[in-house]
């Protein structure tokens, strides 16, 4: 019997409910056919935007949603994303497969999927081939109520009133794609480019500089050097899993061995240890930490799906990406009092996405039931805990969070062991003696490969968990291997 201590008066940090946001990027299937299949569609849409998927996306309560890349974003010029549809301009998306953009998905239609979903948008300045001008515009349209030509220009497009919009990126992996820059020189842009991004009628953007790749410690020494709070209210990091840690063959997405899915275990819990540096390095130029980090891109990147098309990084989703999602957002969760938001990646048909489609058919994926489980932590206060955890093949053996909000004391732990079942006594302090569990659910499957399929969209499903007693204030569980499971209690 492993022992976990949650003491629920100790109260550490507010988890941001934008810890859960996600991201959605002109590439591959993602916008297009993905989220928008326009008004002539025979899939049913509502101003051209799937019904089945906006809806599942409402469903999980999606706080954020970043857009319109990615590496595209620093290609993308806005202007050709807005007015009549026949007469946009078409690009070439040369980062994804060098595919025709016709830009029918553009400021507006990503508005109205925000509206649609119930979201904040999140959008990604071009600093890489864009210009100043240009970026100062783009917000002048968006967010200005007064005359202007800009503001003009929307209401001649149809839409009167302004949008609201708070969170604005300036550039994306300005290190690589996003121009191959120096953190000296990006860091000068970044200073010159937001100057002319105003905040006009009361709408003050929280604008976030790009941060750095993995565990590139130099950028952000020399980013933290160069900007201060008045300039940027966050920084952004990329991290992506690859099973193999080989970028150039990073592994199946389904036909994984148990040793892949220890070591891609292994390669998902690094980012602990480089938001920690990271975090420690902003602490020195920013020490009443005024200055957020946002892990804007995350998740399990593995080869394509065979057949299809390279630059469009579609993979499936397994059991295995169940649990590493669980355990970087446990990771997020217990950086939460400087986490201030992370975005995995993509939301759909892109690397680790929460929902795939195939013409008119949309799956929910393992991952998405992960975020469905973590709901309960939203806006809670992170608790004090310690568990008992020991390590196996390489990896702990547990992974945890628990939070409180409303009264509710919501506990989520993972098993990633394959073969142990783990017994666990919660013992609750601060809290009640007298608990009624009101919410108990599971995510588990027999073999870690298994995965939601167009025909068999149910094989990995949340379920009511029902293995555990409770006596005075603590809860006595049974894991089984490979599995998540999520438990709300109230005082009596
Ligand atoms: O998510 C896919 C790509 O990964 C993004 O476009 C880019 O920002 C990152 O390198």
């Amino acid at each position: 019997m492993k022992k976990m201590t949650i003491n629920a008066s100790a109260r550490l940090s507010r988890v941001n409910r934008n810890i859960f946001g996600h991201f959605s990027e002109h590439l591959g299937r993602c916008i297009y056919e993905g989220i928008y299949v326009g008004e002539n569609s025979t899939i049913p849409n509502t101003n051209g935007i799937r019904n089945d998927v906006s809806a599942a996306l409402r469903e999980l309560e999606v706080p954020v949603l970043r857009w319109p890349g990615g590496c595209f974003a620093d290609e993308y010029h806005w202007m050709d994303g807005i007015g009549e549809k026949s007469t946009r301009k078409k690009m070439i998306n040369t980062h994804w497969g060098g595919v025709t953009e016709d830009n029918s998905f553009g400021t507006h239609e990503f508005f109205e999927l925000c509206r649609q979903i119930g979201c904040e948008p999140y959008i990604a300045g071009n600093l890489g081939s864009g210009t100043v001008q240009e970026m100062s515009q783009w917000v002048e349209y968006m967010t200005f109520g007064g005359v202007s030509p800009m503001a003009d220009l929307r209401r001649k497009n149809g839409r009167d009133e302004p949008w609201k919009l708070k969170y604005f990126g300036i550039g994306n992996e300005s290190w690589g794609c996003g121009g191959n820059m120096r953190p000296q020189y990006y860091a000068d842009l970044y200073r010159q480019y937001q100057t002319y991004c105003r905040n006009y009628d009361g709408n003050e953007l929280y604008k976030v500089a790009c941060g750095p790749n993995a565990d590139d410690y130099g950028w952000t020494e020399e980013i933290m050097r160069a900007l201060k709070p008045w300039h940027t209210k966050a920084i952004s990091l990329h991290y992506y899993t690859i099973p193999t840690g080989d970028w150039n063959k990073k592994g199946d997405a389904v036909n994984f061995s148990e040793g892949e899915y220890y070591g891609t275990v292994k390669n998902a819990l690094r980012i602990d240890e480089i938001i920690s540096r990271h975090l420690d390095i902003m602490s020195v130029y920013d020490p009443a930490h005024e200055i957020g980090l946002i892990v804007d891109e995350w998740g399990n990147w593995c080869d394509v799906e065979k057949g299809t098309n390279p630059g469009f990084l579609y993979q499936q989703n397994t059991m295995r990406d169940a649990v590493t999602a669980a355990l970087n957002l446990d990771i997020f969760i217990k950086h939460s009092d400087r986490i201030v938001m992370a975005n995995i990646a993509q939301a759909v048909n892109v690397l680790q996405s929460v929902i795939l489609t195939e013409g008119d058919k949309m799956v929910k994926t393992p991952t998405y039931h992960v975020f469905d489980l973590y709901r309960r932590h939203m806006d809670g206060e992170r608790v004090f805990t310690s568990i008992d955890n020991f390590e196996k093949e390489g990896i702990p053996a547990l992974s945890h969070a628990a939070t409180v909000k409303n009264d509710e004391l919501s506990v989520t732990i993972t098993n990633t062991l394959l073969k142990e079942t783990q017994d666990i006594e919660m013992d609750i302090t601060g809290f009640s003696d007298n608990l009624s569990i009101t919410q108990a659910q599971i995510l588990t499957t027999d073999d870690v490969r298994i995965h939601n399929t167009f025909d068999s969209a149910a094989n990995v499903a949340l379920k009511d968990f029902s293995d555990y007693s409770e006596d005075r204030g603590r809860i006595m569980i049974k894991l089984p291997p490979c599995s998540i499971v999520a438990i709300t209690a109230v005082k009596k």
